[in-house]
């Protein structure tokens, strides 16, 4: 029998948005306002060489979720569509840990100024890895269940976080 076991994870640092209650449910690469992601001091020397990239992989625990895991969810966008937590970003996860996409701008010391992310102000941060060219973009990836959906096109908008007026 498989053993339930509870892990003990450390915060690296916080993550600075200008979001205080509503964040886009992806990050917008264009955003307005700073954003920046402060490293404990201990784990500074972890930065070299980070900037070498373009891109990198944030993770972080999102701290302010209140509501139970749910096994079944309906993305703010996809009108109405239930699909299982597994094949969705929703936060409402069994362990609600937030993975986002950001491109660095620059970083000074313990700080690494990004794009926009999609995080309240003062998250947690768990993790960051390089993001690497080939590795981590899969040329024949697809849109999963969204493709049976009428609205697809649209619905990719969002999925992207692009802001639009329809
Ligand atoms: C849909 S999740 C996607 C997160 C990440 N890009 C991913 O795919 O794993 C983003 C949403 O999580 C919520 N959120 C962001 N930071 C949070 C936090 N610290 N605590 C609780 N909810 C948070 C916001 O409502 C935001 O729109």
């Amino acid at each position: 029998m498989q053993e339930n076991l509870n892990y003990k994870l450390k915060q690296v640092g916080i993550i600075k948005t200008p979001y205080q209650d509503d964040a886009p449910y992806q990050p917008i690469d264009v955003d307005d306002g700073e954003f920046c992601i402060v490293v404990n001091d201990q784990y500074v020397d972890g930065l070299n060489d980070l900037a070498k990239f373009r891109y990198i992989y944030v993770m972080y625990y999102a701290h302010r979720i209140t509501r139970e895991a749910e096994m079944i969810v309906s993305p703010p966008w996809a009108e109405g569509k239930r699909v299982g937590v597994f094949s969705s970003r929703s936060p409402l996860r069994p362990n609600p840990i937030g993975l986002s996409v950001v491109r660095v701008k620059s970083i000074v010391e313990n700080r690494i100024y990004t794009s926009g992310l999609d995080v309240f102000d003062g998250t947690p941060l768990l993790d960051i890895k390089p993001y690497i060219k080939d590795l981590d973009s899969k040329t024949d990836a697809n849109y999963g269940w969204v493709e049976e959906m009428d609205d697809m096109e649209h619905l990719i908008l969002h999925i992207k976080g692009i802001p639009h007026n329809y």
